[in-house]
């Protein structure tokens, strides 16, 4: 007998029987998530890999297609993790609501956030988010303004008869604006440094999870380590001359000076750090993905920009409308046609594409059979959750800025109905 022959034989046997147990229990587990989700329509694409590349190639044709397929509930697979998608208002408003869901997002999602109150419920989610939203209140924005408005004069200057990619000049003119917010006195060669490592931070997001040097997650890693030894860097410069900096009103002082009144300890640095590096990421990419929209929809609009700079000119006259020393908050609040612009770019175009929960218990979608098992994630399309409310936005499809003009559409906290969703729940200067 040929030995090697009927060793072959028996691994290809082997092979085919373990292929043919894993196809049983795969299917085993599909009716089971049948009978537990109620059916919910979709599919967990490949074992292990679900439909991941389908959803980082691009998320929202991801999202646009299966919500046609399937209509406002689908099921998937995302970097590991089961997952019901609601593309509806009604759901989107029932999720971020109801007690059955509470934070939770993707692991690689946990790695890269790190300690961040975004992933925290209770007084760890409510306690961090107080130390930032402290910082963007009214008086502050006040404050900051005319500071805001010349970095901004002299990015629009520089731009001034060069081609230039909208999105990269406009990330770096925010994270000058945003650093103002948050780490007031953050010198601008770290300023650029930041800026680069932002963007290597940023990819790895839905960046396939392979911890490597050469990869966009591996990249995204180390970025992230030198941003958090940068921040942790300024963390010991504040805490080592306290009275230099007693003062200030940045995000970053209230970090550093928080004191628990449970257990009297301090926030460590490294916590302040990854606290603070998310609450940069998520201001600077979010607010310029919205400008850029604006842009976008103004040349598409052409109508729109015409009354826009009707709208401008009486309040400031000349070319260069702002003037960094007399422009109040009061004046831009009474931009009304442009701020009901910015707004209806932002519900057509939602710059923050989902929103993620968990369920905490076996979680029924009221309205539907459906139930989301517990410990499964809920992507909230805020796309759809928004833009396609009829019930808030009649002629939804169309792009009517005078829909947000005073005395139609508002959204203000007791508001929830029509609370801005590219927010998240609800408006956001806290
Ligand atoms: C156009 C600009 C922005 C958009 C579209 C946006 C969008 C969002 C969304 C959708 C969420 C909710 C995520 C969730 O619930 O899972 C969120 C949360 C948050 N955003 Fe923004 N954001 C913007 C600008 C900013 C700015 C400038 C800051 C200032 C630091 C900021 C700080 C935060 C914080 C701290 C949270 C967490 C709130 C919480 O979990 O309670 N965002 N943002």
């Amino acid at each position: 007998m040929d030995l090697r022959s009927s060793n072959n034989r028996l691994l290809a046997l082997a092979v085919v029987v373990v292929a043919v147990w894993k196809y049983v229990q795969r299917r085993k587990y599909l009716r089971e998530v049948e009978e537990k989700t109620g059916g919910i329509p979709g599919t967990l694409g490949w074992p292990g890999l679900g439909e991941t590349i389908d959803f980082a190639t691009n998320s929202r044709v991801f999202v646009e297609a299966r919500a046609r397929q399937h209509g406002k509930v689908f099921k998937t697979n995302l970097m590991g993790a089961n997952m019901v998608y609601v593309t509806s208002p009604e759901l989107a408003e029932h999720v971020y609501n109801s007690k059955d869901f509470g934070q939770g997002t993707f692991s690689t999602f946990i790695e890269l956030f790190g300690d961040f109150l975004l992933v925290k419920n209770g007084k760890e989610h409510e306690r961090p988010r107080r130390l930032i939203t402290h910082a963007l209140a009214d008086s502050a924005l006040k404050s900051n303004l005319p500071y805001f408005i010349k970095e901004i004069s002299a990015s629009v200057d520089r731009w001034r008869g060069r081609q230039v990619f909208i999105m990269a000049e406009l990330k770096l003119m925010l994270i000058h604006v945003m650093s103002k917010i948050l780490i007031s006195d953050l010198p601008s060669a770290l300023i650029e440094t930041t800026s680069k490592d932002l963007d290597a931070f940023g990819k790895g997001f839905f960046a396939a999870p392979i911890k490597a040097s050469f990869t966009e997650y591996g990249k995204a890693l180390q970025a992230r380590a030198r941003l958090i030894k940068m921040i942790e860097g300024q963390v010991q410069k504040r805490r080592s001359d306290p009275a230099k900096y007693a003062g200030f009103t940045d995000v970053f002082q209230n970090y550093v000076s928080f004191v628990d009144p449970d257990t009297n300890a301090e926030h460590s640095a490294s916590f302040i750090a990854q606290n603070v590096l998310v609450a940069i990421f998520g201001s600077v990419d979010t607010t310029a993905s919205a400008m850029a929209s604006c842009i976008l929809l103004a040349n598409q609009h052409p109508e729109c920009l015409k009354r826009m700079a009707e709208e401008f000119r009486p309040f400031f006259g000349g070319d260069h409308p702002f003037s960094a020393d007399s422009t109040t908050l009061d004046q831009l609040a009474c931009l009304h046609y442009m701020n009901a612009f910015i707004c209806e770019v932002m519900r057509v175009r939602s710059p923050f594409t989902a929103a993620f929960r968990q369920a905490v218990r076996d979680a029924p979608l009221p309205g539907t059979n459906f139930t989301v098992p517990e410990g499964w994630l809920v992507g909230i399309s805020q796309d759809y959750a928004f833009r396609s409310s009829v019930k808030n936005f009649p002629e939804a499809a169309a792009f009517k800025p005078e829909r947000f003009m005073p005395g139609g559409v508002s959204f203000t906290h007791s508001d929830f109905k029509h609370a801005l969703y590219p927010f998240g729940k609800g408006a956001h200067i806290w």
